[in-house]
């Protein structure tokens, strides 16, 4: 017979109180009600399920909630299928993820449906460029939760606690792995110093549902195995990572697998031995096998001899569809160049039929005004997601040609940059804290809109609960007219503005060196490599601007399926937002709008510092509705995003200017 037991609310005792005000995400304790819980299982991770339901249960006092272990055929995954009183799940983990979907409507408000609810993505994962020095790159939050430089080896519960939490906040929103440290990795990685502090972490994400993967340096077996080569096709290298693969899985048994940036901005790689991208991952994939381990191979390459870095993936990987393993998932980054504020979709995506391929996000704003400026990330990726490959005809969008709808993938996946340090509010900014639940929500759901995640997101971060209910429904309308619209609307607005003032009209990669945060179109030092410089994106002259991709240009165009092919060749059919990323036109080109585009450019520019502006206002008049930390930190953000704003409009606008030898419209506000 079934061991059944039920535990009541007011005999629990929580032991995952957060650590500071900052750590709370949008997982912020509000008063629950009692609740009894039948379940007829007991594992860690039910155990999970069980403490959140008798901390976060807002329903009906008192009330019976079932959990069941069920092996139903519409459940794909984690799915879960969930009623007001009942979650089922194949898995234990597809019950956690239904309790925080329950507890998530219990506190936004939202109808509890009796309806199934699958992942789109089996692996939902973040990957942290962490070194193991403890410093992040591009990471905008301050040091790594993970890795510091002193006193490398000893965890603290301090650490404990931190990667408890981080598990936790992952979990509410169906993250389920983790890649712990830089794709530009060290090898010492591999080491069992290291390996036994990722075993720790690894048990510490478990209850979670979470599994731990690593990046590795290609080079691993002669750096570290002192091996005379690291060439994929070599018995002793082949024989190297098989032993070191054994190893990590004694360490770790559901260790989840590899990360590899290979080849790739100086990287060692298969090319370094006249192997193929498909050579190197395939061998690692062997390995992995066993376990069920898989390789996340990244597709992010690019050389300085090719005459346009944008072709360049698609060149090297197509020749490749269908020689990979089943447990490779080729990942490519969402635009063919860099996670700029805006790109085309990677021509990759839906091109390789034989191949799975996952998108990588960037959720650190390394091109986006890292931690200080606002900038809600869900619409940029919406976009790429929803773009429309044509690969398999109408529809064949970005998302349904990884998600596993349209092709036979082993294994689908997405990966999202992590945004995530010490930093007392997790992300630098308290708004950066959407971006990364927005990345779960959309690895969970791909079509989610991003005005359904702005809203989730604020009702859980900023609800002031305990003034709901005490402050009857009039607080609620004030709260939702007063707060909720107007941020929300600042949140979806803010991704176009950034491109506005940074990089409209498909200009792009125009930052300033090395740091990629204020605007640099003028940068190009003397035997710099030419694609690492603005100048050879941007292409400025007295002539016009634009990087020409056309047939009569670099070609870039053909890497897409008709119609889009045809649509961006043309200049009178691609969309604006794309205009000079494929073209180079006369600063006199006439625009939709009936401007020049000199004219538009300003334009474009000069809104962008008034949308910003706008935040401004917006935020001033919600000061009510926020604690004052909040309140003045964000203030304070957009203060710091409106002057940068202003100093991208002026300094691109008089760069551009020395070029088109035009005046800036008479109606705009002259640079200081
Ligand atoms: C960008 C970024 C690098 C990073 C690289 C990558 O170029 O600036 O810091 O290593 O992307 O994604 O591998």
């Amino acid at each position: 017979m079934k061991h059944l037991f039920s535990v009541c609310c007011s005999l629990f005792i929580t032991t995952l109180l957060f650590a500071q005000d900052g750590h709370e995400l949008w997982l912020r304790s509000s008063k629950s009600q009692p609740v009894n819980i039948v379940c007829s299982k007991k594992t860690p991770t039910l155990s999970v399920a069980m403490d959140e339901l008798r901390r976060g249960w807002q329903g009906k006092s008192g009330a019976t909630i079932t959990l069941t272990i069920t092996k139903e055929k519409a459940l794909k995954y984690d799915g879960f299928k969930l009623s007001e009183n009942a979650v089922q799940a194949n898995n234990d983990k597809g019950i956690l993820y239904g309790v925080y979907e329950l507890l998530r409507r219990q506190q936004t408000g939202e109808n509890i449906t009796s309806e199934v609810n699958n992942p789109s993505y089996e692996t939902r994962i973040l990957n942290h460029w962490d070194n193991p020095d403890g410093s992040v790159e591009r990471g905008y939050a301050g040091h790594s939760i993970f890795w510091r430089k002193d006193e490398a080896f000893t965890v603290t519960s301090q650490d404990k606690k931190l990667w408890q939490e981080y598990a936790r906040a992952n979990a509410s929103v169906g993250i389920n792995g983790t890649v712990l440290n830089n794709v530009n990795a060290a090898p010492q990685i591999l080491n069992a110093d290291y390996l036994n502090r990722v075993k720790v972490i690894a048990e510490i994400l478990r209850p979670y549902g979470m599994k731990v993967y690593l990046s590795v340096k290609f080079s691993s077996p002669a750096l570290l195995g002192k091996l005379k080569t690291s060439d994929p096709l070599d018995p002793e290298v082949i024989a190297w990572w098989k032993a070191k693969i054994k190893e990590i899985y004694s360490i770790v048994p559901d260790f989840g697998g590899l990360l590899v940036k290979a080849s790739s901005e100086g990287q060692p790689g298969p090319q370094d031995f006249g192997r193929t991208h498909a050579d190197g991952a395939n061998m690692l994939a062997d390995a992995l096998k066993p376990y069920g381990g898989i390789v996340m191979w990244r597709a992010f390459v690019y050389s300085p001899n090719d005459k346009d870095r944008a072709k360049q993936a698609y060149n090297e990987f197509m020749p490749l569809d269908g020689q990979f393993r089943d447990n490779v998932i080729i990942q490519v980054k969402n635009g063919p160049i860099d996670f700029q504020p805006r790109e085309p979709f990677s021509p990759l995506f839906g091109a390789m039929k034989n191949t799975s391929v996952m998108p990588e996000f960037q959720i650190t704003q390394e091109y986006l005004g890292h931690a200080t400026h606002l900038v809600f990330l869900a619409p940029m990726w919406e976009e790429c997601l929803q773009s429309d490959t044509y690969q398999k005809g109408e529809g064949s969008t970005v998302a349904r040609c990884t998600d596993g709808s349209i092709y036979q993938q082993n294994h689908t996946a997405i990966a999202g940059v992590a945004n995530i340090g010490l930093d007392a509010n997790w992300c630098g900014h308290h708004f950066a804290q959407a971006n990364w639940y927005a990345f779960g929500r959309l690895a969970w759901n791909v079509n989610l809109k991003s005005e359904q995640i702005a809203e989730e997101w604020l009702r859980l971060t900023f609800y002031n609960d305990s003034s709901a209910r005490t402050g009857s429904s009039d607080y609620n309308a004030s709260w939702t007219n007063d707060f909720l619209k107007p941020v929300k609307q600042m949140m979806l607005d803010s991704r176009e503005a950034a491109v506005n003032y940074m990089t409209p009209l498909g200009l792009h990669h125009i930052m300033s060196a090395n740091e990629h945060y204020g605007p640099g179109p003028w940068w190009a030092p003397k035997g710099m490599r030419a694609d690492w410089t603005p100048p050879y994106y941007h292409q400025a002259s007295v002539i016009g601007i634009g990087f020409d991709r056309t047939t009569k240009g670099s070609d870039a165009v053909e890497q897409y399926h008709q119609p889009l092919a045809s649509q961006f060749n043309d200049p009178a059919t691609c969309p604006e937002k794309f205009l000079l990323w494929f073209h180079h036109l006369p600063w006199n080109y006439t625009m939709k709008s009936g401007r020049t585009l000199w004219d538009e450019l300003c334009y474009d520019y000069d809104k962008g510092v008034q949308q910003v502006r706008s935040f401004q206002k917006t935020w001033d008049k919600v000061q009510p509705y926020v604690d004052s930390t909040r309140f003045t930190a964000v203030q304070r953000s957009l203060r710091s995003q409106c002057q940068n704003a202003i100093l991208w409009k002026d300094a691109c606008l008089l760069y551009f200017q020395q070029f088109s030898r035009m005046p800036i419209p008479y109606a705009l506000e002259r640079p200081v």
